[in-house]
């Protein structure tokens, strides 16, 4: 089991990702505690890429609930039609959100929060768990993001 990481800060963000990815499949490989490895994903997200606030939300108990995060305290329980997680949950994909105050509904866990991506993982039809990430930018996430998010979170799927 590999337990730390290598990601040159030089990098591109899509080389960047390119490298987390294996990296991310080798920290797993061994472990089949959901709880420890999507902690040690965040982590790794939180590293690799340096994300402003990096964090899960399950869906649990009819809503969805706080699971392992990266940067500073946040809201514990969102319902489901509530703010870009509650989006995403109903509208199962990913919500791109390159202005948080421009978006209807949206959950301020902190006032330094400028953009935001929610993705999905999905299984047998159903959202197990949303991935949300924080920008203090504006307009910081893209489609390279979503790829690679998303091609993450499919991972994620598989450990269910
Ligand atoms: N902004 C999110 C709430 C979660 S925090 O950003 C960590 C939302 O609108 O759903």
């Amino acid at each position: 089991m590999a337990e730390s990481l290598t990601i040159d800060a030089a990098l591109s963000k899509e080389e960047k990702y390119k490298s987390l990815l294996p990296q991310i499949e080798a920290l797993v490989a061994g472990e089949t505690d959901l709880i420890a490895n999507i902690s040690n994903l965040v982590a790794a997200l939180k590293q690799a890429m340096g994300f402003f606030w990096v964090g899960v939300y399950f869906n649990k108990e009819g809503q969805l609930v706080l699971g392992p995060f990266q940067g500073s305290v946040a809201c514990t329980r969102i319902p489901y039609h509530k703010g870009v997680c509650g989006a995403c949950y109903t509208q199962q994909q990913t919500i791109l959100v390159p202005d948080v105050e421009a978006f209807p509904g949206h959950i301020a866990c902190s006032s330094d929060s400028k953009s935001e991506i929610v993705v999905p993982v999905l299984k047998d039809g159903e959202v197990k768990l949303v991935l949300d990430v924080d920008s203090d930018k504006l307009n910081d996430f893209d489609k390279i993001d979503q790829q690679y998010l998303e091609q993450l979170m499919k991972l994620v799927a598989s450990w269910y």
